[in-house]
């Protein structure tokens, strides 16, 4: 069998960069192109260790930009399509939606455009639990839960899932979407819940808790997440939507409580505390609780998650607190030069 070849989008950002460590490490024979613009969520610090891996490539390029997708899928000529580019932060949508529809929908597009031109195995929608809203108490995200979303950011990804299936159905593309719930590890943007509730316990700074803090979210760890995305790629029934997630449900304050409580035990600081939490205004349309329902996955393509969620905590703040350079030089904006001189030795 030839090394299967694989054009992915956003690979600089937190799931992309843990998805290429992830097939590096378990496929000796591959290829792999890494197609990222490197807003402020792309990080090739995340890729520093493979960057002189013959297997693998870093494009600095939009999936908005039609040519130079173009170019470099009618040199690459992939097997598998992964898109995973997109803006992805709530918050942020809600104060500037607009890039958000050009990034998310638009550049969804163009990629199914190019996948369809280029004939692809397969194109994989990375997509998200948030496209089907919000649940009350009880009940469980499916496949066949309508979609709700109720955030520019959730609409912006439900109406690339659309795109995506429209293309299967019109065009015949062979896509898979996969819609999986809130992820933590290593190499998260601390924009996030987890990983700036870690910062702020280490620079002794108020924890910005939304509303009352008993919003419910579905964690899992990303390494799960990128060992369900390749069971989709490779067994994904052609068509099929696939949600992912590991039965993890905490609220927001049981989420921070326990972090200050582990940052608390590694540091032995008494200023890291309850006392830091911060009751602030809540997120407009905040959606109150997320829950896979993860059957069909773990059914049809015999997946299952394997990282207890006290112990993939644990690692990952242990992570960020052995890792103190790669926070700080995002919250110092040197990593601007890092891409800088990364880039411009391309
Ligand atoms: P991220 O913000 O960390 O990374 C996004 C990456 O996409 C960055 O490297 C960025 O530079 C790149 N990018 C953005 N716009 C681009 C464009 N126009 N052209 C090329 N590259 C572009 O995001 P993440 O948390 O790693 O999420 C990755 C994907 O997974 C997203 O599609 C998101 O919707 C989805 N998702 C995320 C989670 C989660 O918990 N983080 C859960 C489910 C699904
Ligand atoms: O469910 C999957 C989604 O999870 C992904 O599609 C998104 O890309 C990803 O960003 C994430 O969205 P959330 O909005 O759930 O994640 P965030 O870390 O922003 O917030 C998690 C919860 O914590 C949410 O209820 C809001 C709350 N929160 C968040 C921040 C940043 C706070 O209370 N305080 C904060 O400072």
């Amino acid at each position: 069998m030839s090394a299967k070849k694989y054009f992915i989008t956003g690979g600089a950002g937190f799931i992309g960069s843990n998805f290429i460590l992830f097939l590096l490490r378990k496929y000796r024979d591959i290829r792999i192109v890494n197609f990222d613009n490197l807003t402020y969520a792309g990080n090739l610090q995340n890729l520093a260790a493979v960057e002189n891996d013959p297997r693998y490539s870093f494009y600095k390029g939009n999936i908005c930009d039609t040519i130079t997708v173009g170019t470099v899928l009618a040199d690459f000529r992939p097997d598998y399509l992964v898109n995973f580019a997109a803006e992805s932060h709530v918050d942020r949508s809600i104060e500037s939606p607009d890039i958000f529809v050009t990034s998310n929908i638009q550049g969804t597009q163009n990629l199914l455009k190019a996948a369809l031109q280029y004939g692809v195995e397969k194109y994989l929608q990375i997509s998200t639990d948030e496209v089907y809203g919000s649940l009350g108490k009880t009940g469980y995200f499916t496949e066949s839960t309508p979609l709700k979303p109720r955030s520019p950011y959730s609409a912006s990804k439900a109406g690339a899932d659309l795109l995506t299936q429209a293309y299967f159905h019109t065009f015949d593309l062979p896509v898979n979407i996969t819609r999986c719930s809130n992820n933590y590890g290593r190499f998260q943007f601390p924009e996030k819940l987890i990983p700036l509730t870690i910062l702020h316990c280490l620079q002794g700074k108020k924890i910005p808790v939304y509303g009352d803090g008993k919003n419910i979210r579905d964690w899992i760890h990303v390494d799960d997440h990128c060992s369900a995305i390749d069971s989709v790629l490779s067994k994904g029934v052609p068509g099929e939507v696939y949600n992912i997630g590991s039965d993890n449900e905490r609220s927001n304050i049981e989420i921070v409580k326990s972090i200050i409580r582990i940052v608390g035990e590694f540091r032995k600081d008494p200023v890291v505390s309850d006392a830091l939490i911060h009751f602030v205004e809540d997120r407009k349309g905040h959606d109150r609780r997320y829950a896979i329902d993860a059957t069909k996955i773990h059914k049809e393509l015999n997946w299952c998650p394997s990282v207890a969620f006290e112990t993939g905590l644990k690692e990952t703040i242990a992570w960020y607190l052995e890792n103190p350079g790669w926070l700080d030089s995002i919250v110092s904006k040197e990593y601007l030069s890092y891409y800088q001189k990364v880039y411009g030795m391309r």
